[in-house]
């Protein structure tokens, strides 16, 4: 299959009422980074950047996005947040909802979310999401979101820390072109975005977790510590029981406790 990032074949599956003008390069150090630098120079052309590779894909907390060509997307929107600042904090978990939404519509492949962004398929990560708030010089506030996804990438294109725990969504040759996938995350997100104080998505954010239920380590002020992830609430946040106690977890990270 023709698998080529094309800016006409995105946006003519891009519903028109999202009103998305892409700007597609072969190579890019960060699609985050360029629609940032685009913010603060006060350049609003393009609100999706996507590139067929990038040479310094940026992960959360300052890891590196290994981010191989041709095999894989890697997408920015751009979202303001001006009248919707309150909301800012839920479009990572709106996003990972959209990912797992599209690609169950396009293929029989079984995403699920690792809490917070991490989508999983068959125990590995094809998809990591970076949200960054940024302002302009008026003091307007933007959210870049950012978007990884390994769609056919080789594994042994990866470095040794990223092989243990990624995979890619097809095996070879995919059944769905890039841009396919880049428009129907568009579309979803939007779906979702235009009603995000509904908090509707957060149905789906639980039943796609592959935490809830499971027992898990997570980093706390003292270290790592140990408990069984019971819920996740409707701000997103990972309710766990420890040691009897109940706590909310809002940021950081967890680590699934294997068995
Ligand atoms: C993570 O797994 O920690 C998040 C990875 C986010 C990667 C995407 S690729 C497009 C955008 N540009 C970047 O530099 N990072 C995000």
């Amino acid at each position: 299959m023709n698998d080529i990032l094309n800016k006409q074949e995105i946006e003519a599956g891009i519903n028109d009422s999202n009103s998305i003008n892409c700007q597609v390069f072969g190579e890019v150090d960060s699609t985050n980074t360029r629609m940032k630098e685009n913010v603060y120079d006060g350049i609003y052309d393009y609100n999706l950047i996507v590139s067929d590779t990038q040479s310094m894909g940026r992960g959360r907390r300052g890891r590196v996005f290994e981010s191989p060509k041709g095999t894989g997307i890697y997408m920015s929107l751009l979202i303001p947040v001006n009248d919707k600042r309150e909301n800012v904090l839920l479009i990572t978990s709106a996003a990972a909802v959209a990912v797992v939404r599209a690609i169950r519509n396009m293929t029989d492949l079984k995403p699920v979310i690792k809490w917070v962004n991490d989508i999983y398929v068959d125990g590995l990560k094809v998809c990591g999401i970076l949200a960054e708030a940024v302002s302009n010089k008026a003091g307007e506030m933007y959210v870049i979101l950012g978007i990884g996804i390994n769609v056919t990438t080789e594994i042994e294109a990866l470095g040794e820390n990223a092989r243990n725990i990624a995979g890619a969504l097809f095996d070879g040759a995919a059944p769905v072109t890039r841009n396919e996938i880049i428009s129907a995350v568009v579309n979803e997100f939007y779906e979702i975005y235009h009603n995000i104080s509904d908090r509707e998505y957060m149905g789906d954010y639980r039943k796609y977790s592959m935490v809830i239920g499971k027992d898990v380590r997570y980093s706390s002020s003292e270290g790592w510590a140990e408990g069984k992830a019971l819920d996740i609430d409707n701000d997103g946040g990972l309710i766990v029981e420890a040691d009897g106690k109940r706590l909310t977890l809002n940021t950081g990270e967890i680590t699934l406790r294997l068995r």
